[in-house]
């Protein structure tokens, strides 16, 4: 079994993602690590993530398990991985992987931007998961709260309104649901409550 869960920044689809591969016993991917991967190791030679050649250079040659998860999700990687993630070059090898990955028995689950409309168009179930923008900056504050990452709501809510901007706008797989996709908006739910909801609909239509 194939779920594709795509959804803009903070949606809570990575939680929701985690909680179904482990109660569907699937593998799971967050693809924007991948991209946040790629943006991190050009932050971190120095290079400019708006640098065609060099983002391609780096995807090309890419251990996408050289860093940790709060690596991935520090100060401004998310922006730049928005930035890396507009390149065709550079979402062409992202889509080998992915495809690979979901390829691989038993069935997985995977999150992202494009899952359900690009990297897994047959998969057997589709969720978009939403949330209000300033639900969503403030489930993402609390992490960096908790993570002791400086800066303010404001500063996460622009990252977070700037980040679906560019998503939603880029020619190349934007982030938008599925014709077939079911729509789970999470602003009133707590995460108990959005997986027993994804359950249901999962149940429903396998
Ligand atoms: O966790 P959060 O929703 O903040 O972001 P993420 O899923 O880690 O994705 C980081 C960035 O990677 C996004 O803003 C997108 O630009 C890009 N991405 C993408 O283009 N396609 C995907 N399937 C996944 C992520």
């Amino acid at each position: 079994m194939i779920i594709a869960i795509d959804g803009p920044a903070a949606s809570g689809k990575g939680t929701l993602a985690r909680l179904l591969a482990r109660h569907y016993g699937l593998k799971h991917l967050d693809t924007g690590s991948l991209y946040r991967a790629v943006a991190l190791a050009i932050l971190n030679a120095g290079g400019d993530p708006a640098d065609q050649a060099c983002a391609l250079k780096i995807a090309r040659q890419m251990d996408f398990n050289q860093f940790s998860d709060d690596e991935l999700r520090g100060a401004g990687v998310g922006e730049a991985a928005s930035v890396v993630a507009a390149m065709p070059e550079v979402r062409a090898i992202m889509l080998k992987r992915q495809r690979a990955f979901a390829a691989e028995p038993p069935g997985a689950v995977l999150d992202g931007r494009d899952i359900g409309t690009i990297v897994c168009p047959d998969a057997d179930v589709k969720l978009f998961v939403t949330a209000l923008a300033g639900v969503r900056a403030g489930r993402r504050f609390e992490e960096a709260v908790l993570r002791g990452q400086d800066g303010s709501y404001e500063e996460v809510l622009r990252d977070i309104e700037r980040r679906d901007e560019r998503d939603t706008n880029r020619a190349i797989a934007p982030l938008k649901p599925a014709a077939d996709a079911h729509l789970l908006d999470t602003s009133e739910l707590d995460i108990e409550t959005a997986f027993q909801a994804a359950v249901r609909v999962i149940d429903g239509s396998t």
